[in-house]
């Protein structure tokens, strides 16, 4: 730091989306004008690194710096539905991804096929693919693939298989799974029925959710409505949480049929 400017006061990395591509720079606090790099444009979009132990295992995320963070220059997430509000949602790390990746850990997946949905920035993908577990990650944000590309580099693991998928949509090509997962992903009324309707489309015969919830007041809700799928239902607490800073308030809930 000692050949820098005396007005540098602040390093931080910021990351041009659209290019995929990571850039250092200093941000100086009395630059007047947007930085660029070579020409390229750069986003001020903070981002956190951050390592989760599992055991000896041993995750490493690089996530937003926090929900504040907003970048949509060409309306990409904005023709998906997805309001500027929501755009940060995929990037951090919600407390039900560690809830979920603690209880998937001692999980026997053996050569289960399993889709993780709604994954952001997919903890729980990123410990399997560790485990080498058979896993697919799905997000409908359109930067949820570049950050599980990154992490998955990170990690220096194999490549995680990833569709963008909405769980409105009508056609994808994922096929049928012997185990479904996904952690916070009942935050609007209308994701029961479509998170329902969409784990029943690729669900095998035989299949087993698991489903973290951090009790936003909506688990029942899908419970009824899984098992009009031929689900059966059950919740419980996670064990412990004291992976976790605050006392977590939801549930575990597993599906079978
Ligand atoms: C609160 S975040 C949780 C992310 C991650 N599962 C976690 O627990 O950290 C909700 C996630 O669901 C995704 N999502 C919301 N609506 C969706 C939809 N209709 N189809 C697919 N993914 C969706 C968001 O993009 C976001 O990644």
């Amino acid at each position: 730091m000692a050949d820098l400017p005396k007005h540098v006061v602040l390093l931080t990395e910021c990351y041009t989306l659209e290019q995929h591509s990571r850039f250092v720079i200093y941000l100086s606090p009395i630059a007047g004008s947007a930085p660029t790099n070579r020409g390229y444009p750069i986003t001020n979009l903070r981002l956190c690194y951050q390592t989760v132990e599992f055991g000896e295992i041993d995750i490493h995320l690089c996530t937003l710096r926090d929900r504040q963070e907003f970048y949509d220059p060409v309306g990409a997430a904005e023709k998906l539905g997805i309001c500027d509000a929501s755009w940060p949602l995929f990037g951090v790390l919600w407390p039900s991804s560690l809830v979920l990746a603690h209880f998937i850990q001692d999980f026997d997946t053996g050569s289960k096929r399993v889709l993780e949905i709604g994954c952001g920035m997919a903890l729980t993908s990123l410990l399997l693919n560790k485990q080498h577990a058979d896993i697919t990650a799905t997000d409908y944000h359109p930067e949820a693939q570049t950050f599980l590309d990154r992490n998955t580099l990170l990690n220096e693991d194999r490549d995680i298989a990833f569709e963008l998928v909405d769980w409105a949509g009508e056609s994808d090509t994922l096929g049928l799974f012997d185990l479904i997962i996904g952690s916070d992903i009942l935050y609007e009324d209308g994701h029961v029925k479509l998170l329902a309707s969409f784990i029943d489309e690729h669900a095998n015969p035989a299949c087993e959710v698991v489903i973290v919830d951090p009790g936003r007041g909506r688990k029942n809700k899908l419970s009824t409505a899984l098992v009009e799928y031929g689900f059966t239902s059950s919740h419980h607490k996670p064990e412990h949480t004291d992976y976790l800073n605050e006392d977590f308030k939801g549930y575990i809930l597993q599906f079978e049929r």
